[in-house]
């Protein structure tokens, strides 16, 4: 009797010791096993139990199973203890620094081009202006002929022009956009045609490639006032409320009268400074009458029907609405420029 729980002490206080050496959870399930499992310690002493004398086995089974509970029990809190211990590394290894900052998403920007053919596009859409856009690649009728330029007339050698072909080009000019639009539409016209245009020429204010915005308007009794009319309107949202415009006569041969079209200086409100040459004016686009030859050849009737036109470079407008001095910085995309143009 005293020797068996002697006995039983042992085997609890050993269990205990060698639980507290296992290092996490596996390997205290094995020293549980070799207690507690199917060949441990606990079971091998119940088969004993048939070499006891039947009088015997009662207590014998009783402290045996005292035996167990108390083992059951010191592993229990064992295995409570090494969880926590372990969800402590777990927790520790895996720290967030929460202060750290984040990684930046870089915000993009519309190019400034882009910005002012949106803002081109806002204004002509808010007086009606329905969108056109041509083909870039275009043949000699539509860039030069039907425009009252044909091939032996000297208003070709205005624009240097990149040929592809005899009778296909890069279109110099998206007037082209004008014929194409009136073949397929009768007056009233209102239409506004953006797009690339190409000329061979290169130099601080000239690309070979650069965007025009062409505007078209025929209807009944459209005069010279309309265009101003449009033009002015056009300048104080584009620049400046203040902002005015001035027609100069000019020559283009799909306009007749044909004129070019100067804005107050936004940046000296008029007076004269190094942008305007002491002027008080920048010339922004060129404009007319539409030449009526040029609505013969698209079947409307010049008797009929008048109208204006009108196209510009939209880089030249960023350049002056910016104070952008070279007009390459718009196609070298240097973050650096860009980055300037952010909301
Ligand atoms: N197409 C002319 C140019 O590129 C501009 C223009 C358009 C002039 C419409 C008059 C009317 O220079």
């Amino acid at each position: 009797m005293e020797e068996n729980s002697i006995m039983q002490e042992d085997i609890v206080k050993t269990a205990r010791e060698e639980a507290e050496k296992a290092e996490g959870s596996r390997a205290l399930y094995e020293v549980k096993m070799k207690f507690l499992g199917r060949a441990g310690i606990v079971t091998s002493m119940l088969k004993k139990m048939k070499e006891l004398s039947p009088e015997e086995r009662p207590s014998f089974g009783k402290k045996v199973n005292a035996l167990r509970e108390k083992l059951e029990e010191g592993f229990a809190a064992a295995e409570a203890r090494v969880k926590q211990r372990e969800l402590q590394e777990k927790l520790q290894s895996e720290t967030l620094d929460v202060t750290m900052p984040g990684r930046r998403q870089k915000k993009g920007a519309l190019h400034p081009v882009t910005r002012v053919k949106n803002e081109l596009v806002d204004i002509f859409a808010g007086m009606g202006f329905e969108i056109f856009e041509g083909p870039e690649i275009e043949n000699d009728y539509y860039n030069f002929t039907a425009l009252n330029t044909p091939a032996d007339h000297p208003a070709r050698d205005m624009q240097d022009t990149f040929y592809l072909s005899e009778e296909y080009l890069l279109r110099t000019q998206t007037s082209a956009g004008q014929i194409r639009f009136m073949e397929q539409h009768r007056p009233p016209i209102k239409m506004l045609s953006p797009g690339r245009v190409f000329r061979s020429d290169d130099d601080a204010t000239h690309s070979p490639m650069f965007h025009q915005m062409e505007g078209l308007v025929v209807d009944h009794n459209i005069t010279l006032c309309d265009l101003q009319g449009m033009l002015d309107e056009f300048a104080r949202t584009m620049f400046s409320s203040s902002s005015k415009t001035r027609l100069r006569p000019s020559y283009f041969p799909f306009t007749e009268p044909s004129v070019e079209v100067d804005v107050s200086c936004a940046a000296c409100g008029g007076k004269g400074c190094s942008l305007c040459k002491g002027t008080g004016w920048i010339e922004v686009l060129g404009a007319g009458m539409v030449n009526r030859r040029v609505l013969e050849n698209c079947h409307i009737d010049p008797d009929e029907y008048t109208g204006f036109a009108f196209g510009m470079g939209i880089e030249r407008i960023a350049m002056l609405k910016y104070g952008i001095n070279n007009i390459k910085l718009l196609t070298e995309n240097d973050v650096r420029f860009l980055e300037q143009f952010k909301d």
